[in-house]
């Protein structure tokens, strides 16, 4: 019997609504596997602002330090918008990453072959589509300094009309940046993520323009060294988000940085017919009580503020997640595969949110997956 300490933070709009989805399941784990699993949900992300004024509240972060796991639902949407409010949503899910240390970002991208027709690209270039983007997780752009806005003098303007017309405007800085460090050790994840599958791993960055790449590219050669048995290619990042739907099927593992990852992760997962399906486990060096990796999982999905409150969403995302904390956090590989066997099953079914073209709500998703849990 494994016992384990989870902290949800469901977050905002479909946020809560995936994470009662994952709940459910985890509770039938948890009988059916005899586990005992003490769950507490925790604020972040607009939720938080509306009620503590910070995105990320510190009794969520100590709670979420000494936790097993994190599972999250999703962070923002339009109530919280407004481009010069002080505070965002999205800084609360920043923080946490940060916080946590979860430096590399694992989302897998496995189809689904009763989806192949839900997907916009045609199914023959979808066989044999199985790759894992590994993707940075607590850097880049996303967190380089300086990160400002300042006033500059407006190149050209005309002397002399103060007054008449502005001669400064506004300049917004986001500075991309990587050490040697932070990409080694993601790029040491990538490889050996790489062995346990078609030991393959492409490279993308865009080193004909940004420093930060050339510097990417040669400390991810430096580190294939130490893996003889893995392939290793460099692609450009405008030619890859062009290979994703080319020929989806030729990439194994892609490790990629924080920014370019976010973008290519959005667009492989509309191959599998909805981004709605695609979970993701982020994890550091940090072990947990159980010895494991404490891990963050969440689906890559937003808030989705359309359909949020309506019980419509595809927990798909946040239930393969689940499976995959079982895996990394909690080491109950027999447990995940129950899931996600689970999950497969309902899809081959028939069982289609509507995002899949279906019709079920989020609660009977859940209970067709429930119920072959059970079997
Ligand atoms: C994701 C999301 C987040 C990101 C947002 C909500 C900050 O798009 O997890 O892919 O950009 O990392
Ligand atoms: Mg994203």
């Amino acid at each position: 019997m494994t016992r384990a300490n989870l902290v949800l933070t469901p977050g905002d709009g479909i946020g809560p609504e995936v994470v009662d989805a994952a709940i459910q399941v985890l509770k039938a784990v948890a009988d059916r596997f005899g586990h005992s699993f003490q769950t507490r949900p925790y604020l972040v992300g607009g939720c938080a602002i509306d009620a503590v004024g910070t995105a990320l509240p510190a009794e969520t972060l100590q709670a979420a330090l000494p936790a097993d796991a994190v599972l999250l639902g999703a962070v923002g949407g339009p109530r919280w918008d407004d481009p010069d409010a002080s505070v965002r949503p999205e800084q609360g899910l920043l923080k946490l990453r940060k916080a946590l240390g979860v430096f590399a970002n694992l989302r897998p991208v496995q189809l689904y072959p009763e989806l192949l027709d839900a997907s916009p690209v045609r199914p023959e270039r979808l066989q044999g589509v199985d790759l894992l983007v590994v993707r940075e997780l607590t850097s880049d752009v996303y967190f380089g300094e300086p990160k400002l806005r300042r006033m500059v003098p407006i190149v050209g303007a005309p002397v002399g009309m103060q007054g008449l017309h502005p001669q400064e405007e506004i300049q917004a800085i986001d500075t991309m940046s990587y050490t040697e460090s932070e990409i080694r050790r993601v790029a040491h994840v990538a490889f050996q993520l790489a062995r346990g599958r078609r030991t393959k791993v492409t490279s993308v960055d865009k080193a004909n323009v940004l420093e930060s790449s050339r510097l990417w590219r040669q400390v991810v050669t430096e580190v294939s060294h130490a893996y003889p048995d893995v392939a290793l290619e460099h692609v450009l990042v405008d030619a890859a988000s062009m290979f994703l739907i080319s020929r989806p099927a030729s990439f194994d593992v892609i490790l990629t940085g924080n920014m370019f990852g976010d973008i290519l992760t959005d667009e492989a997962s509309v191959l599998t017919g909805s981004m709605g399906n695609l979970p993701s486990a982020s994890l550091g060096d940090v072990k947990n009580s159980l010895g494991l990796p404490r891990g963050l999982y969440e689906p890559i999905h937003g808030s989705a503020p359309d359909i949020a409150g309506q019980g419509l969403a595809n927990p798909i995302g946040t239930i393969m997640s689940l499976a995959m904390l079982l895996r990394h956090s909690l080491g109950l590989p027999a447990e995940a595969d129950a899931v996600e066997s689970a999950v497969k099953a309902a899809i081959s079914a028939g069982c289609r949110t509507r995002d899949l073209g279906g019709e079920l709500t989020t609660r009977q998703m859940t209970a067709a997956i429930l119920d072959r849990l059970g079997r």
